[in-house]
């Protein structure tokens, strides 16, 4: 009897794609126990590879998926255009996936993707949770690659290309310290993003550093949407404050507004400085000073890892990028 991949599958208790790729000698993460396992059971049972069937398997669709959770935000947008022109001069052809900061969408894109075959998965996750790992290590086992970008979780189980938040965050409060800002608001994005967080945390290590106390009444929930932070900033605008840092310059721009409508000005009665450094932000009518992540950066680093996963390596990388402030109109020395 001629035994076939399913048959395999089935004694090992392994997917069909994982003892196909053991049987083709390919990087794949399972036990040395299962891996001896398939090829033991291959030999008893004479297996001969079925072509047509392996082409099924180890078929390359040359697609590549894409998610992304606000494809409004140029900053994602201009990730997403470096890397399907870049992938498009390789041959490949790219899936574009937005979720709107929605872990149940990015789940059912992910879950899509994989069965439409795309040969890797680059994703910027909505936001922390363990339920990600679930369609990461499906990809895994699948035998292909998956990069995060952007935003991080604990235990991330595959190559990661980030900007250092803390780092960036922290420095933007110091600049505002060092102008001699005191009572400094801090707009987040939302609190269940890893890069909010991680701002929220560097606003107040830097206050800590610098002797200032962190005050819960100057810190607002944002969502890294233009309207948060026009929402956020008529409530902050009330307090006693002479600087905020906002952690995306889409809520920045929404602050310009609050403040206009305050009857506030940018930066004599008040300072801002954002996150992103956006293309938009040198051509406001005071150009915002932000953070910078540099996004040609991030997308060369995510498409440098992408080669080596097409080109079969499945090693697990973590790159961190550094910020810097790109400073112009919107802080005030005081
Ligand atoms: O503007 C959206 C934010 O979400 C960016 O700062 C990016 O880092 C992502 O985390």
């Amino acid at each position: 009897m001629a035994v076939t991949l399913k048959f395999l599958s089935e004694k090992t208790g392994l997917s069909i794609t994982t003892v196909s790729l053991i049987l083709n000698n390919k990087n794949v993460r399972v036990s040395e126990k299962k891996r001896e396992l398939v090829l033991k059971l291959a030999k008893k049972y004479n297996y001969v590879p079925n072509f047509l069937a392996q082409g099924l398997v180890t078929k390359k669709t040359k697609t590549i998926g894409l998610i992304i959770p606000d494809i409004t935000n140029i900053f994602f947008a201009e990730i997403a255009k470096n890397i399907e022109q870049k992938i498009n001069s390789r041959g490949y052809s790219i899936f574009l996936c937005n979720t709107n900061d929605n872990l149940t969408d990015e789940i059912k894109y992910a879950n899509l993707l994989l069965a439409k075959g795309v040969d890797a998965l680059i994703v910027c996750p909505a936001i922390e949770s363990k339920d990600n790992f679930e369609y990461i290590n499906k990809f895994i086992n699948a035998g292909k690659g998956v990069i995060v970008f952007d935003r991080y979780f604990e235990g991330n189980p595959c190559s990661l290309v980030i900007s250092d938040n803390l780092k960036g965050s922290e420095e933007a409060v110091k600049y505002l310290i060092k102008k001699g800002h005191r009572k400094i608001g801090c707009i987040t994005g939302p609190i269940n993003s890893y890069s909010s967080r991680i701002r929220l945390e560097g606003y107040k290590r830097a206050l800590i550093d610098e002797g200032l106390k962190v005050d819960k009444e100057l810190i607002k929930i944002g969502n890294y949407q233009f309207h948060g932070g026009y929402q956020q900033g008529l409530d902050l605008l009330k307090k006693d404050i002479t600087a905020v840092f906002v952690c995306n310059d889409l809520m920045a721009y929404g602050f310009y507004r609050a403040a206009k409508e305050s009857g506030k000005k940018i930066p004599k009665d008040i300072s801002v400085i954002g996150f992103d450094d956006l293309l938009f932000s040198g051509m406001l009518d005071v150009p915002l000073t932000s953070v910078s992540q540099n996004v040609d950066e991030i997308s060369h680093n995510i498409l440098m890892l992408l080669e080596e996963i097409l080109e079969g390596s499945l090693e697990v990388k973590n790159i961190v990028l550094s910020t810097n402030i790109s400073e112009r109109q919107s802080v005030a020395t005081i």
